[in-house]
């Protein structure tokens, strides 16, 4: 059941109103990133045009003006996914600068060799690679929560796998390739049951359900502003303050600090701490616009939009013979990602045969090859859809997917 006009939204995203390659364009490339809003738009531009300047650092109006907005930006962002300070929000880049800066300004000082970390097969490049480092670093021991055919991770051996060796669990909310919803409660509860702390990677996460990092009771949940109809460049780490305030700054540089001494450094109070540098203020600005802008929309609406149209699609791909989707079979175990292979046609030719059409779609591994190695794979096509795509678009894609079934049998 869609509660909001779709057809209302549709028309306040000015680059879904386009042709491409002589087609209205249909926009099925989601979870890459989403398009923006006009009052996003507006918002960005409106700070550039008015309150440029930088931020906690000028005495005059505009520097006043600016840092007021980057500030309520964040109030607003942590009051969304109802953290208890805004203090526990930091501005990032992304998720991927989120997870790195766990990596580099908590596990440096936390994890020793012989150290677990309990990762999944389905994460993101993002949720692995910084790990590796970490690892090649410390002489931390990598561990994986396994995946059963449908994508779903497997957790039966949870108690074996996390023990007193066990000092982070990393796992994503939704994966990006499959678009499995992961029971992540769950996990959270048994990783604090051995006295791990948990980093959820909510890029796929917060972008379709309501988030409430406390009612999750994880200790680092990262998200970026591009994929939930915010601008590029920026994102934020939330933590308890109390991790927060215990980690050490990973970067230095102007604003993260107190007083600096010609041996040594103090630093700034949580969360400035962690944000060296002049940081994209249009962008944390925008992306406060982007929460009002799902916030009228209502999470729940979205997701319940979302939820029919991806019902629809799995319905209309069903009816076509040799395609293979990957993911949960049950829609309350996935989100709006439908990643397949059709027949014998490569991943890129379907892409390009859709992209002819006007449809944006991803091929290839999406930063998940150890997804792609679990079921043997070495790509996908994937159609990903969000709050303003239609069963309309849904057909589109279906009839292109058709023309590909015309040209490789
Ligand atoms: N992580 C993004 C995707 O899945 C880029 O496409």
């Amino acid at each position: 059941m869609t509660l909001f006009d779709v057809q209302a939204v549709r028309d306040q995203f000015p680059a879904l109103n386009q042709q491409v390659h002589g087609r209205p364009l249909v926009y099925l490339d989601n979870a890459a990133t989403s398009q923006k809003p006009r009052a996003v738009l507006d918002v960005q531009e409106a700070y550039y045009t008015q309150d440029n300047a930088n931020v906690h650092r000028g005495i005059h109006e505009l520097s006043r003006r600016a840092t007021e907005a980057y500030e309520d930006a964040r109030i607003k962002v942590a009051r969304w996914i109802k953290a208890a300070d805004s203090a526990e929000l930091v501005w990032t880049r992304g998720t991927t600068e989120a997870i790195n800066l766990v990596a580099m300004g908590w596990g440096l000082d936390n994890i020793s060799e012989g150290d677990e970390i309990v990762l999944t097969e389905m994460e993101h490049h993002s949720n692995l690679v910084p790990w590796h480092l970490l690892s090649r670093r410390t002489g931390a021991v990598l561990r994986y929560i396994d995946l059963d055919d449908q994508g779903r991770l497997i957790l039966d051996n949870l108690d074996e796998l996390l023990t007193e060796r066990t000092k982070l669990v990393a796992c994503g909310h939704v994966s990006n390739a499959l678009g499995t919803i992961n029971p992540v409660e769950r996990i959270i509860e048994a990783a604090h049951a051995v006295g791990a702390l948990v980093l959820i990677d909510g890029a796929q996460g917060i972008v379709h359900l309501p988030v409430d990092v406390q009612a999750l009771g994880a200790d680092f949940y990262c998200f970026s502003g591009h994929k939930m109809c915010g601008p590029t460049g920026i994102g934020a780490l939330w933590a308890r303050r109390s991790i927060l305030e215990a980690m050490e700054p990973w970067q230095g540089g102007g604003e993260m600090i107190r007083f600096v001494h010609k041996d040594h450094s103090t630093w700034a109070e949580v969360p400035h701490k962690f944000e060296a540098g002049t940081p994209n203020i249009a962008g944390a600005v925008a992306m406060g616009a982007a929460v009002d802008f799902l916030s009228d929309l209502g999470m729940e609406a979205i997701a319940a939009h979302e939820r029919a149209i991806m019902e629809y699609a799995l319905a209309r791909v069903g009816e076509i013979a040799g395609i293979r989707v990957f993911g949960p079979e049950s829609l309350d175990e996935r989100s709006a990602v439908l990643s397949f292979l059709l027949g014998d046609a490569h991943p890129h030719d379907i892409s390009t045969i859709l992209d002819s059409e006007g449809i944006a779609v991803r091929a290839g591994h999406h930063c998940a090859q150890l997804v792609m190695k679990r079921y043997g794979v070495a790509a996908t096509a994937r159609a990903s859809f969000y709050l303003y795509n239609t069963t309309e678009d849904v057909d589109r894609f279906v009839d292109g997917l058709g023309i590909v079934k015309g040209i490789f049998g």
